[in-house]
């Protein structure tokens, strides 16, 4: 078991003694360590089970942190910080060289956020080095929203979960990276919805998936998995009754589905508000996958602006 507090000191000491500590997001909880002590950082990627090709992304506690860790900061990237930081936007820009490949997956550029949580805000600016910190999951498992998901994927492992409360967006950050011409691209759908980013530095382009080489595993086609079976349907109607002989689990988005063979059905938003929906998918999973059901179908989502991200998300967990 972690010890589960909201003592930022204590956070402090073990995080300066070397040691991992999870921290609450706005989006997910983050399995933290000093990103400048190459130990605590290779112990994230054991204790999560994680392949180290899969870079990490750094958090800061000011805007202007960034230029210790990235060699430049395109003109785009700028308006992007100050439109989103603190808030649920990565920043992928050429790494400094005090930034360890440890993090990076050797890759030459590292992933930066300023986390909107005032807790972990607080702690940060307490910190003489910023924390690297990934999804506080095993890998390739659904990600915490509340200190309870941690505590039960990864309380043995770790000394302490620095309690913040249930996440407020609920889905992870969106990865923006730039190309040769300093140009955004969406690494990875997340909160902030293309049309967001788009209304600040004009047209986005899209990071084509190859997945042998993922430039951001985020994308990996199979990632968010729960471990038992799941479909992502268009009609749930007759995805229940395809299926009459399973234990069906419903994720669906503002009404439930009755249904002999249903035995949980939980619903995203009744009043059909993505920002809830978002908040909602990974507590939900978490409880879907809990459940006796032996088949869980998810409801595609209409089209609203953070349906793209959430879509995206549950197609994953179904790959
Ligand atoms: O909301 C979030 O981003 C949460 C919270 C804790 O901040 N973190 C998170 O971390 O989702 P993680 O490790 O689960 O996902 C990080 C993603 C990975 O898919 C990784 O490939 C990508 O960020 N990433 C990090 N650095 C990168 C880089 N240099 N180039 C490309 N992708 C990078
Ligand atoms: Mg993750």
């Amino acid at each position: 078991m972690a010890l589960i507090s909201d003592d930022i000191y204590l956070a402090k000491e073990f995080l300066e003694d070397g040691e991992l500590v999870a921290i609450p997001t706005e989006t997910v909880y983050g399995l933290a360590a000093n990103a400048f002590d190459e130990i605590a950082v290779k112990r994230i990627f054991e204790v999560k089970q994680r392949p180290d090709y899969n870079p990490l992304i750094v958090h800061i506690g000011k805007q202007e942190d960034v230029y210790n860790l990235v060699e430049k900061v395109p003109a785009k990237a700028k308006l992007l910080m100050e439109a989103f930081w603190p808030g649920p936007l990565t920043l992928v820009l050429p790494k400094k060289e005090i930034v360890p490949q440890v993090i990076t997956g050797k890759h030459s550029t590292v992933g930066v956020r300023m986390p909107n949580h005032a807790l972990t805000l607080n702690l940060l600016n307490n910190l003489d080095f910023p924390l690297a910190a990934p999804s506080a999951n095993m890998f390739g498992k659904i990600s915490p929203t509340n200190s309870d998901h941690v505590e039960e994927g990864l309380g043995d492992l770790i000394p302490m979960i620095l309690e913040g409360g249930a996440a407020e967006k609920g889905i992870e950050s969106t990865i923006v990276g730039f190309d040769g011409t300093d140009n955004p691209v969406l690494l990875r759908h997340g909160v902030i919805s293309r049309l967001m980013i788009e209304k600040v530095t004009g047209e986005v382009t899209s990071y084509t998936i190859n997945n042998e080489a993922p430039e951001a595993p985020g994308m990996l086609t199979s990632h968010y998995a729960p471990n038992t079976k799941c479909l992502l349907v268009d009609d749930l109607k007759s995805a229940i009754e395809a299926y009459p002989n399973k234990k069906i689990g419903v994720l669906s988005f503002r009404a439930p589905y009755e249904g002999d063979n249903v035995v949980i059905n939980l619903v995203l938003s009744t009043s059909g508000d993505g920002a809830e929906a978002a908040r909602n998918l990974y507590a939900h999973l978490h409880l879907l996958d809990h459940s006796n059901a032996d088949l869980l179908l998810f409801e595609k989502l209409p089209e609203l602006e953070i349906s793209a991200s959430i879509n995206d998300k549950l197609k994953r967990a179904t790959a």
